[in-house]
C-alpha cells in the first residue's frame, strides 16, 4: 500500500523551539518511530507530509525511500492528505498515519488493512472512558455514518466513547476524490480527513473499522506530559521484552533503553541504567544501578559495578568494572581484567587479566596481561598537540603516582617504583625510577608565629 505520514502540525502545546514529531522517545525522534515501522509494511510509496518546523524534519529523518511533501500554509489533515495525492499509487490503497502518535504496531495496521480489503474505507477506532478533544464516530444501526470533532459536537456525540484514532485505510482513487469535495465549514475553518467518512456513505461504499491490541497504541503527543507518559509506556514494553527473554529487572519501570539492548541469560540489571545505541550484555552480565552504557558489548559473568560510564568499549569474560569507572571510546578490556573507581580508559587495550584499580587515567595505550596500575598513574598522552602512544608489557607493575610520558614503552616484567616520572623507555625484568632520594634534615623547625592576635 502507500503510507502517508501527517507531520506538518505545529504542535503549540509542546511550547518548544523544536518541532512536534521531532522530539525524542526514547532517543529517537517521534516520527522516526512512525517511519520505522510504516517501513516494516513494505509500503509502495512511503510519503511524510512536513510544514511546521520548515527542512528541519527532513533533515532530521534518515532514508532515501522517503517522499516529503511540504504543506504550507497547514488548512488541515485533509488539506494535509491532498498534498500527497499526486504521489499515491491508485493501484493500492493508501494508509494515513500520524508523525505525532509513536505506538501504533505494524501488527494493528495489517488488521485495519485487512479490515478494508481493497474495497471498502477502514477507520482504526477505540472505546475510551475519557474521550475528550477525539474525534467521536456515529454509527446508525451499527453502521459508521460520519465522524464529528470534539469542538464540532453536539451533547449526544459528545457522550458517544467510540473515537477516531486518525489512523485509517481507503482506496486511493476514492480517497483522492473524496479529499476533492472537502470544505472547511466547521469550527477551526480547516480541510478535515474525517469528512472523508459522510463522502464515503454517499458514495455507498462500506466502512469498516478496527481496533488496536492495545488502546496505547494510539495516543499522540500533544503535551511534555504526554511524551513523558508515551515515553514510560514505551520503556515498559521494552522492559518486558527483556524479562520475557531472561533478564532480571530490580525494577521495570527505573530502566531506560534509547537504543537496542540484546541480552544473553541471567543477566541482572539494577535501577537507573541508561542504555544507549547498540548494547550487548552476554549471559550472566550484572549492571549495578545508575550505570550509563552506550554502544558496548560485556563478556558473559562480567560484573559492572554502581555509577560506571562505558561507551564505545568491549570488555571480555568475567572483568569488574567500576565502581565510579569511565571508560571511553576504543576501550577494549580482556577477560578477567579489572578497572576500578575513578579510573578513565580511552582508546586503550587491556590484555587478560590486568588491573588498574584506582584513580588511574589511561589513555593510548596498549598494556599487556597480568599487568598492575598502580593507583594515581597517569599516561601523559598529549602535548597539547599530538597524541601518543604508551605500551606496557606482560607482567609488569606500574608503582603509584607514576606518570608515563608517551611515547614510552615498558618492558615485560618491568617494576616502576612508585612516583617515577617515565620519560624514557624502561627495560623488562628490573626496577626503573625517577625520584630525588630522601633526605631528612635535622636543623629545621616549624616557622613560629610572629605577632600573635587574637581573633
Ligand atoms: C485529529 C482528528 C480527530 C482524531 C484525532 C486523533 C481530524 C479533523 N481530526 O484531530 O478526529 O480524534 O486526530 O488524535 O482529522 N496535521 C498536518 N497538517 C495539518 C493539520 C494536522 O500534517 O494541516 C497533522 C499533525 O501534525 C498531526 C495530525 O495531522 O500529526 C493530527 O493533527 P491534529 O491537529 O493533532 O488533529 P486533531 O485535532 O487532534
Ligand atoms: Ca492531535
Amino acid at each position: 500500500m502507500n503510507v502517508v505520514i501527517l507531520a506538518a502540525g505545529m504542535g503549540k502545546r509542546m511550547r518548544s523551539a523544536l518541532p512536534k514529531v521531532l522530539h525524542p522517545l526514547a532517543g529517537k525522534p517521534l516520527l522516526q518511530h512512525v517511519v520505522d515501522t510504516a517501513r516494516t509494511l513494505d509500503p509502495r510509496r512511503l510519503v511524510v507530509v512536513y510544514g511546521h518546523g520548515g527542512e528541519s524534519v527532513p533533515q532530521a529523518i534518515a532514508g532515501d525511500d522517503l517522499h516529503w511533501v511540504l504543506q504550507e500554509p497547514q488548512l488541515g489533515t485533509g488539506h494535509a492528505v491532498q498534498q500527497a495525492g499526486p504521489l499515491l499509487d491508485d493501484d493500492v490503497p493508501t494508509l494515513v498515519l500520524y508523525g505525532d502518535v509513536p505506538l501504533i504496531r505494524a501488527e494493528t495496521l495489517d488488521r485495519l488493512a485487512q479490515a478494508a480489503g481493497d474495497d471498502a474505507l477502514a477507520l482504526l477506532t477505540v472505546e475510551l472512558d475519557g474521550p475528550d478533544g477525539y474525534g467521536r464516530i456515529v454509527r446508525r444501526d451499527g453502521r459508521i455514518v460520519c465522524i464529528v470533532e470534539h469542538r464540532d459536537a453536539d451533547p449526544a456525540q459528545l457522550a458517544i466513547r467510540e473515537i477516531n484514532t486518525g489512523i485509517l485505510v481507503a482506496p486511493t482513487p476514492m480517497l483522492k476524490r473524496w479529499l476533492s469535495r472537502l470544505g472547511n465549514d466547521n469550527a477551526q475553518r480547516e480541510y478535515y480527513l474525517t469528512d472523508i467518512v459522510a463522502a464515503a456513505v454517499e458514495d455507498g461504499v462500506r466502512i469498516a473499522s478496527a481496533e488496536p491490541a492495545q488502546d496505547s497504541e494510539i495516543l499522540g503527543v500533544n503535551s511534555k506530559s504526554q511524551l513523558a507518559q508515551i515515553e514510560r509506556l514505551f520503556q515498559a514494553r521494552i522492559a518486558e521484552r527483556l524479562m520475557e527473554e531472561g533478564v532480571r529487572l530490580a525494577d521495570p519501570a527505573r530502566l531506560d533503553v534509547r537504543g537496542r539492548i540484546r541480552c544473553g541469560r541471567d543477566v541482572f540489571i539494577d535501577v537507573g541504567c541508561v542504555f544507549e545505541g547498540e548494547v550487548e550484555l552476554d549471559d550472566g552480565v550484572e549492571i549495578g544501578p545508575y550505570c550509563t552504557i552506550r554502544t558496548a558489548r560485556i563478556g558473559a559473568g562480567t560484573q559492572i559495578l554502581p555509577y560506571s560510564h562505558i561507551e564505545a568499549s568491549a570488555i571480555g569474560i568475567r572483568a569488574r568494572i567500576g565502581p565510579f569507572a569511565r571508560l571511553r571510546a576504543g576501550t577494549e578490556l580482556g577477560d578477567e581484567t579489572r578497572v576500578g573507581n575513578f579510573v578513565e580508559t580511552k582508546n586503550t587495550k587491556m590484555r587478560t587479566g590486568s588491573k588498574a584499580n584506582h584513580l588511574a587515567y589511561i589513555g593510548d595505550t596498549s598494556v599487556g596481561e597480568r599487568v598492575n596500575i598502580g593507583a594515581g598513574t597517569i599516561t601523559c598522552n598529549y602535548d597539547g598537540v599530538n597524541k601518543y602512544e604508551t605500551v606496557i608489557e606482560d607482567d609488569a607493575f606500574i608503582g603509584s603516582d607514576t606518570q608515563l610520558v608517551a611515547p614510552v614503552r615498558v618492558g615485560r616484567g618491568a617494576t616502576i617504583g612508585a612516583g617515577t616520572t617515565l620519560t624514557r623507555d624502561a627495560p623488562g625484568d628490573r626496577l626503573t625510577l625517577s625520584r630525588t632520594k630522601q633526605v631528612t634534615i635535622d636543623s629545621w623547625k616549624r616557622p613560629a608565629r610572629k605577632n600573635p592576635r587574637s581573633g
